[in-house]
């Protein structure tokens, strides 16, 4: 199943805001209708926005054709739909610039995008399971964060990708998936994906996780990233920092797996990121019940910042970057040569 798609002339999504109870198709044939799908995280996580946001482009073409303002404001709404990942902005802008080749050039570009998001879910799972598998030994249990599977990219997903991929391999003992207040992208999403792959799961609320570290229970952290800074920094879910620090203070692995799109090296580091605020609405009520006095207000940061000298490795589809080795990110070349940061 493919999270995200182009299919006869727009886009279809699965509408993630409808799991784990009803797997809803929808059909998105406007910029106005997938700005609105990603805004209120119908599609979400980082590679799955960025093809969201390429397949935005490739639609505004086709609705704005010869209407230079239009096509450019249309752009403009999907590239801001959502701030923090930059797999957005970046993907809008490859798009962007096939625009002088008319529609069909956008939609080609767009697909190579869809296309490379598929190919380094499968190497990222490779290379992460054999890290893992070089760190933990056989059958470690593995706790995640917020949802990175099949459902945050198109298909197979990032450190959740590691995941199915050590199960393959008989080489997981099982998963522990903090639920992830307050949209429970852990506890609706990635259990969901843990139970339809036949990987024995627990979910466990986000201030347990640091506990169950400590008390022996996790061999190991893995995780996705919306953004990784030039001095590999990590952006991620809120409660990512909080996993990291329990982390290091039970002296496991904290392992983040992205493809090399959500590697920023224009961004120095975490403190230069653009965190989206949600609003305060989603931290106040639990499934339409208000869940805090009336008068209350909230704070609601979707993401927050892990330095990176709490990461152990960072994977993405290309390369193994050993943090605590001292390794740094650096530029990414075809040819395995690393230059920079
Ligand atoms: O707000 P979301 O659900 O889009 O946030 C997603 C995450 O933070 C994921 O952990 C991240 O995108 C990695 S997914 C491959």
């Amino acid at each position: 199943m493919r999270t995200i798609d182009w299919v006869d002339d727009a886009v279809e999504i699965v509408d993630q805001t409808a799991l784990p109870g009803e797997t809803r198709i929808l059909r998105l044939s406007t910029v106005d209708e997938l700005v609105e799908a990603v805004r209120r995280l119908a599609v979400r996580g980082a590679p799955a926005i960025g093809v969201a946001g390429a397949f935005g482009v490739a639609l505004a073409a086709r609705q704005f054709a010869g209407d230079g303002d239009g096509l450019a404001a249309a752009v403009d709404r999907v590239r801001t739909a959502r701030p923090t990942a930059v797999n957005l902005a970046r993907c809008v802008q490859r798009v962007a610039d096939r625009l002088p080749g008319g529609p069909d050039a956008a939609l080609e570009e767009a697909l190579r995008i869809r296309d490379e998001e598929i190919d380094s879910a499968e190497r990222m799972a490779r290379l992460g399971a054999d890290l893992v598998t070089s760190l933990c030994g056989e059958r470690p249990r593995l706790l995640t964060h917020c949802n990175s599977g099949a459902l945050a990219t198109v298909t197979g997903g990032t450190a959740l990708a590691v995941a199915f991929e050590l199960h393959r391999r008989g080489a997981l003992a099982g998963m522990v998936a903090s639920e992830t207040r307050p949209l429970l992208q852990g506890a609706r999403l990635t259990a969901w994906e843990l139970g339809r792959a036949g990987i024995p799961y627990r979910v466990a609320v986000d201030g347990a996780g640091p506990f169950l570290m400590a008390r022996g229970e996790v061999d190991a952290v893995i995780l996705g990233a919306d953004r990784i800074c030039a001095n590999g920094d990590v952006v991620n879910k809120v409660g990512t920092y909080a996993h990291a620090l329990g982390a290091r203070a039970a002296g496991i692995p904290f392992l983040v797996v992205a493809p090399e799109s959500t590697v920023d090296l224009d961004t120095p580091s975490g403190d230069a990121v653009d965190i989206e605020d949600r609003g305060a609405a989603e931290v106040m009520s639990f499934q339409g019940v208000a869940s805090v006095p009336e008068g209350a207000d909230a704070v609601n940061p979707a993401f927050d910042v892990t330095p990176h000298s709490l990461v152990t490795a960072i994977v993405t589809d290309r390369r193994v970057i050993r943090l605590d080795e001292g390794e740094a990110l650096g530029r990414y070349e075809p040819v395995g040569r690393r230059v920079g940061p």
